[in-house]
């Protein structure tokens, strides 16, 4: 009986050590974060062990297991139809709200879902949910891409795959069969989405038929250059759940289809030191030092090596493109971007990614509405239901939908 007493208290003693983590007082419902992001933290290792047995990728097992818990049918409600089926042979999820009653067409959001481009889907309840919301919310039809993921394939696959869904949706005869206003198309996305959510933005400016298609772009916490990893935000939220800087790294590279052994060497930016050809200037377009106000620098310092490693440049060239880097774009691409929302958090590695493409839009000439959430950490924007139901993800899903609502 002592003894059972004894393992029960060590047991506890370890499941309170492993759950528990220092978070900043300010953050929304700090409990639930810690149970959230021990049992993903959890959901990482076992998935590791997986691999490291041999029996499946790490990124598959994850994947598995979140979408095993979380996969929705396509379930129509009275107010949102939903049917899933696939636009130039991409899978997406459409949900269409009914048109309002003086609208006979209806105003239009392509949803592109977060999950460091591995994980995720646009039907696990999470953005099934947000998507459902958004469509009832705003009279809209949304259409949630179901590209393919890493490691099926690897950057710039997914680029691809987005690329040819809008294109597809956009056509008139398609617009018109979803009764859609082709002036009321937006884009958005959130993490790895709001990454590719911004690509696609840019890379329509290039071809004259698609410029202008989309009234809008709002960008979710979005992931926007690897060139530095030691931005303020990156340093302040060097562990904040549930994306600390070294996941990040590694998700980065796995879409890239590079080496975890560049991992340390990236995080103090050895892949972007003043000897690597190319890099050094690139990184004057993050300056962040100059583009940053002084509220968010503080007392950060900027890393910059003087000697790295142009090895992984070697290797990973495109960790230099603008497709992979939005944040890289030259100034003739940004101004021909549409109005944009940014919707930042504070305890998030990512923060500074947004507010410095914010600076970069508005030098450009863009609308921007830059979005900031204190309490706020990454992921919150899917986090609405119970048990995972945070006060900072309704204020954040009310806040991006309001805007939405008034400028699309
Ligand atoms: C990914 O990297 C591995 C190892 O370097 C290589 O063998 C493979 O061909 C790459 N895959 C793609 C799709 O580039
Ligand atoms: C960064 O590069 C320098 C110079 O090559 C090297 O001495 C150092 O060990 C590298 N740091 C990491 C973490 O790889
Ligand atoms: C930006 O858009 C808002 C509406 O969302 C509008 O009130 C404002 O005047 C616009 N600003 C500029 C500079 O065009
Ligand atoms: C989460 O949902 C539960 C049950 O509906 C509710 O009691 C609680 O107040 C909610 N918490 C937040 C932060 O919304």
């Amino acid at each position: 009986m002592r003894s059972s007493c004894v393992l029960l208290a060590a047991l506890l003693a370890l499941a309170a050590y492993y759950v528990y983590i220092p978070l900043p007082s300010t953050v929304s419902d700090p409990w639930k974060l810690m149970l959230l992001d021990s049992t993903f933290r959890g959901a990482q290792q076992v998935s590791r062990l997986i691999h490291s047995l041999g029996l499946s990728h790490h990124l598959i097992a994850l994947n598995f297991m979140i979408t095993s818990f979380g996969k929705k049918s396509a379930q129509s409600s009275p107010k949102v139809k939903v049917t899933d089926t696939d636009f130039d042979g991409i899978e997406v999820r459409v949900f269409e709200g009914s048109p309002k009653a003086d609208e006979p067409l209806r105003r239009s959001v392509i949803f592109i879902h977060g999950g460091g481009w591995a994980l995720a889907s646009a039907k696990i309840s999470y953005y099934d949910d947000l998507c459902t919301t958004m469509a009832e919310e705003l009279n809209a039809v949304i259409v949630s891409v179901e590209y393919r993921l890493v490691p099926q394939v690897y950057y710039p696959e997914p680029i691809h795959d987005i690329i040819r869904a809008t294109k597809y949706f956009l056509q008139p005869e398609i617009l018109d069969k979803y009764k859609v206003d082709p002036r009321r198309v937006g884009i958005s996305g959130d993490s790895a989405g709001g990454n590719l959510a911004a690509v696609l933005g840019q890379q329509f400016t290039y071809v004259a038929s698609l410029k202008n298609k989309l009234k809008l772009q709002a960008l979710i916490y979005p992931f926007l250059q690897g060139l530095d990893f030691n931005t303020p935000s990156y340093q302040q939220n060097v562990n904040t759940p549930i994306l600390p800087r070294h996941v990040m790294v590694k998700y980065w590279l796995d879409y890239l289809n590079g080496s975890y052994d560049f991992v340390e060497a990236m995080i103090v930016n050895n892949h972007t030191s003043l000897d690597v050809e190319g890099a050094a200037a690139l990184r004057a377009r993050l300056d962040w030092t100059s583009l940053l106000p002084s509220s968010i620098k503080k007392n950060y310092k900027p890393v910059m090596q003087t000697v790295g490693d142009a090895r992984i440049v070697r290797e990973i060239p495109q960790l230099l493109d603008v497709t992979a880097s939005p944040l890289l774009a030259e100034q003739e691409v940004l101004q021909a971007l549409p109005k944009t929302y940014i919707l930042t958090c504070e305890l998030d590695v990512l923060r500074d990614d947004g507010i410095l493409y914010a600076k970069r839009l508005e030098s450009a000439g863009v609308n921007v509405t830059l979005d900031h959430f204190e309490d706020g950490f990454h992921g919150c924007i899917i986090f609405t239901s119970w048990p995972t139901n945070f006060s900072v993800g309704i204020r954040t899903r009310n806040s991006y939908i309001k805007w939405l609502d008034q400028n699309l």
